[in-house]
């Protein structure tokens, strides 16, 4: 029987909020479970071993209890550490993934220049030089790890406040100007960041395109499911579960304004 369950949304935290909010515009009628493993956050920092252990493990136990129809990795640390695994462990289910944006990076870039900010695993991954060998030899492609960025997006998005010296000693490594060129693209290789972008403008520099990949995800899911898209509501519920078990009622908030109940195991 073809798992009947919902379309499983998963990141270490609330990055992956940017891009279940452009499924939901594409896919309406889908019922969306958002999971963040909020207990492992931040996972940019953690040994490429424990990480991928950790994640199959608990997909393990994710995907036996939902029986998700399809699965969005919505983080670029996971998805190129352990997508390739987790597609071989679990071939009936459709995974689709989050990688560094640099292929769209290297066809639109003017000057040539483009950097790529990521956490400090996403920055290290064999995947990603794979990614800039394939794609973008022809451009000089500057990457940028930061161990703060996703942590600094979490407590932005709560309200809480963030200096804007603490961002820009972040992104300031992305702007590179050489031989009368300049930087003209920086690719958001976290799906915490596309919720600092606007912050991010304001200190840049000088203005650059800030690559977002969450709607090129969206569409991606759309033609994985093909013809198995809903056309019509079920009324269920779309749910958020975080692995911490926490019921921090600023979050069942922040969660209700991307229109989804918190609930913890076994509710
Ligand atoms: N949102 C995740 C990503 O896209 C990472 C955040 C973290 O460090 O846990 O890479």
């Amino acid at each position: 029987m073809a798992p009947d369950g919902p379309v499983l949304v998963f990141d270490s935290g609330l990055g992956g909020l940017t891009v279940l909010r452009e499924i939901r515009y594409l896919l309406p009628y889908e019922q969306l479970l958002y999971v963040a493993d909020d207990a492992a956050f931040p996972i940019g920092r953690w040994p490429e071993d424990q990480l991928k252990d950790h994640l199959l493990s608990l997909f393990d136990d994710l995907l036996g209890e939902h029986r998700p129809k399809a699965v969005v990795i919505a983080c670029n640390t996971a998805f190129t550490l352990a997508g390739e695994a987790l597609r071989d462990r679990y071939p009936d289910v459709p995974f689709v993934g989050t990688v560094p944006a640099i292929k769209p990076a290297a066809e639109r870039t003017s000057s040539g220049l483009i950097s790529v900010l990521a956490t400090p695993g996403t920055v290290r991954r064999a995947y990603t030089r794979t990614l800039i060998d394939s794609f973008a030899s022809q451009c000089h492609v500057r990457l940028v790890g930061s161990d703060l960025l996703a942590e600094l997006a979490e407590q932005h998005l709560r309200g809480d406040a963030v200096a804007d010296a603490d961002l820009l000693s972040e992104i300031s490594d992305c702007f590179l100007e050489s031989a009368g060129k300049r930087t003209d693209i920086v690719v958001l290789a976290c799906t915490h960041y596309p919720f600092l972008a606007n912050r991010f403008r304001k200190i840049a520099p000088w203005p650059v395109d800030w690559l977002d990949p969450a709607e090129a995800i969206a569409r991606q899911l759309v033609r994985v499911l093909g013809s198995d898209t809903l056309q019509n509501s079920t009324g269920k519920e779309d749910i958020a579960r975080f692995t911490s078990k926490t019921e921090d009622k600023g979050l069942v908030r922040l969660l209700a304004g991307f229109g989804l109940q918190l609930r913890t195991a076994g509710t």
